[in-house]
């Protein structure tokens, strides 16, 4: 399928934040943003980037990621202002998409994610083929699951050992399966 039956938009716009597609440019900006800050990439399956580099090389691979159809990944930026302040981004498998989604920590608690999340499932939710929209998140990660329960996603399952996530152990960790009916 998948991806090739999507029309997928490079730019959507909510209340407060405009989601646009990635470009390798962005990546001094992502870095300064969040990549480097160790407070956010703590439940992130990707090690804290050491340098801008480390950004550039993640913003490379996803543009060939979304010419591809595998994954499709937005910056999200504030409307009023033009900041660049986090990602979002939607990997289509089949029939299911799975979502990812990380914000600057000195945007964290404002309604962002949970704003920029419900517009992707209500997008996702528009299209024929796309039956199950999922995410997993550590079972630590009290503020990530907050946010897929206030878009309107359920907790489905507890997934034990199931991923390693670098920047808090080597050992993998017990996830949660949140999903949601497109
Ligand atoms: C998870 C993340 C995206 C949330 O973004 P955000 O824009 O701050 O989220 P929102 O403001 O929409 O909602 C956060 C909710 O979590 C709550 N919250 C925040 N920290 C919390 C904590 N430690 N314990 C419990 N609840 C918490 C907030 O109070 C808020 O709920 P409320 O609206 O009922 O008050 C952001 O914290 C982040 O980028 N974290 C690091 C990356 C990450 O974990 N990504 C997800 C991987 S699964």
């Amino acid at each position: 399928m998948p991806a090739r039956d999507l029309s997928v938009p490079e730019d959507m716009e909510t209340k407060r934040l405009r989601l646009r597609r990635a470009r390798t440019r962005d990546a001094p900006m992502l870095f300064r943003a969040y990549s480097s800050d160790p407070e956010v990439t703590r439940y992130l399956t990707w090690d804290t980037h050491g340098s801008v580099d480390d950004m550039r090389a993640f913003l490379e691979r996803a543009h060939d990621a979304w010419e591809s159809g595998s994954e499709f990944v937005w910056v999200i930026e504030e409307r009023s202002g033009g900041a660049a302040v986090g990602t979002i981004s939607v990997r289509p498998v089949g029939r299911r998409a799975g979502i990812g989604y990380v914000l600057a920590r000195d945007r964290w608690n404002r309604g962002y994610m949970t704003e920029a999340l419900t517009h992707l499932i209500a997008w996702l939710s528009a299209q024929e083929g796309i039956a199950r929209i999922e995410a997993l998140c550590d079972v630590d990660n009290l503020a990530s699951q907050k946010v897929m329960e206030k878009a309107g996603m359920t907790r489905e399952a507890l997934l034990r050992r199931r991923m390693v996530l670098p920047n808090l152990s080597p050992k993998p960790r017990d996830m949660y399966l949140y999903s949601v009916r497109s």
